[in-house]
C-alpha cells in the first residue's frame, strides 16, 4: 500500500506533468497560475485511496483523479466569482488579476478538460463514472444556486443548510471516494459505503470551512476572514445565532443583515463577538465531531480488512482538525 505522503507527491508529480500551454494564451495561463498555487488535493488523494484500498496497482485511477481535481478548480474560479472573492491559496483569485470574464472562460475550459480526463477511466467503469461525476456536477451547481438563494433569505432552516452544503461541498468528495473505489475493483456495496463515507465527511469539512471562514489565521488558511459574513452567508454558525437570539439582539442582527453600505470591518467584528457570546465555535466543533462519528459508521460494514482503511482515516483525521 502507498503512505498518505506518496499518494499525496504522485498527485503533485502527476498534476505538473498535465499542461495547459496552448493559445491563446490568456485562456491558459489563469489554469495553470490556480492549479500551480497547491491547494490540499484532498479530492485526487481521495481517488487513489479509494483505489489502492482495492488494488495494489493505482495507475489506472491516476487520470479521473486528476480530473476531479481540475473540476474541483473550475468551481473554485467560479465560486470566487460568485462570491467576490479577493484571495485563494494565499494568492488573488483569477477574477482579481485577470477579469470576470477570464474567469468565466479559463473555468469553463477546465470544466472540459476535467471531462477528457475523466474520460480515460478505464473502459470497464467508464460508463458508471461518467454517469456518477455528471450527476455530481449538476449537485454542485444545484449547491451553488441554493448557497447564493440562502443569502437573500432570512428562514433558512439547518435541513435547509445542511443539504445546500451535501451538494456543493460533499458530494465530490465522496464522487472523488467512490470513482477510486470503483476502478480499485470494489463491489457496488462497498463502493456505496465508501461513498457515504465521503459525504459524512464531506459536511464536516464544510463546517470546518464555515468555522475557518470566522476563526482562521488568514496567512494559513489562504483566504480572507469575513467573507461569509460581509456576504450574509447562511453559515451553520450564522443560522445558529439566528436560532438563539431574541429581543433587541435579534434586531441588531437583522439590522446588520439588511443594511447595504455598512463598514465590513465592523460588521465582521460584530459577527464575530456575537458568536463567541453564543458559543457557537463549541458548537460547530461538536457538529463536525458527530459527523465524523457518522462517518465512520459506514467503514465498519466494508467487506475489506481494516488495515487497508489505514491511508483512508489518516486524510480524514488530518482534515477534521485542518487549520488549512
Ligand atoms: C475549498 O476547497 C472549497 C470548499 C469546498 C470549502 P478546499 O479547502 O479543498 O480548497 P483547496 O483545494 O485545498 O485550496
Ligand atoms: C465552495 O464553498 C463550494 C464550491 C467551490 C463548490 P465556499 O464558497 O465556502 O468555498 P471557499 O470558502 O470560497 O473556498
Ligand atoms: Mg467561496
Ligand atoms: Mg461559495
Ligand atoms: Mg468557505
Amino acid at each position: 500500500m502507498n503512505s498518505l505522503d506518496s499518494i499525496l507527491k504522485r498527485t503533485e508529480a502527476e498534476l505538473s506533468s498535465i499542461s495547459f500551454t496552448d493559445e491563446p494564451v490568456s485562456l491558459y495561463d489563469p489554469i495553470t497560475y490556480i492549479l500551480s498555487l497547491g491547494g490540499k488535493r484532498i479530492r485526487p488523494a481521495l481517488t487513489l485511496i479509494g483505489c489502492n484500498i482495492y488494488s495494489e496497482n493505482i495507475d489506472a485511477a491516476v487520470k479521473p483523479a486528476l480530473g476531479i481535481e481540475v473540476f474541483h478548480n473550475f468551481t473554485l474560479l467560479h465560486d470566487d466569482l460568485m462570491d467576490g472573492a479577493d484571495r485563494r491559496r494565499n494568492r488573488k483569485t483569477v477574477h482579481k488579476v485577470w477579469s470576470p470574464n477570464v474567469a468565466i472562460l479559463s473555468g469553463d475550459a477546465m470544466l472540459i478538460a476535467s471531462y477528457r480526463l475523466i474520460g480515460k477511466t478505464p473502459a470497464p467503469y467508464l460508463s458508471v463514472v461518467l454517469d456518477l461525476f455528471t450527476k455530481t456536477a449538476l449537485d454542485i451547481c444545484g449547491g451553488q444556486q441554493y448557497d447564493m438563494e440562502f443569502e437573500q433569505r432570512m428562514d433558512v432552516t439547518e435541513q435547509e443548510y445542511i443539504r445546500m452544503i451535501e451538494m456543493k461541498t460533499a458530494v465530490l468528495l465522496a464522487c472523488a471516494l467512490k470513482i477510486g473505489a470503483l476502478i480499485g475493483g470494489a463491489s457496488l456495496h462497498d463502493a456505496d459505503l465508501l461513498y457515504n463515507y465521503g459525504i459524512d465527511l464531506g459536511l464536516a469539512f464544510q463546517l470546518q470551512d464555515d468555522l475557518l471562514d470566522v476563526y482562521g489565521d488568514p496567512e494559513s488558511f489562504g483566504k480572507n476572514i469575513g467573507g461569509d459574513i460581509i456576504s450574509n452567508k447562511k453559515t451553520f454558525l450564522l443560522l445558529n445565532a439566528l436560532r438563539m437570539v431574541e429581543g433587541e439582539e435579534r434586531d441588531r442582527v437583522l439590522g446588520w443583515l439588511c443594511r447595504i453600505d455598512c463598514d465590513p470591518e465592523r460588521k465582521i467584528a460584530y459577527f464575530t463577538e456575537l458568536y463567541s457570546k453564543l458559543g457557537i465555535k463549541e458548537l460547530t466543533e461538536q457538529r463536525i465531531a458527530y459527523f465524523y462519528t457518522e462517518a465512520k459508521h459506514n467503514l465498519s460494514a466494508l467487506q475489506i480488512a481494516d488495515e487497508r482503511l489505514c491511508v483512508l482515516k489518516e486524510i480524514s483525521e488530518k482534515l477534521m482538525y485542518r487549520q488549512v
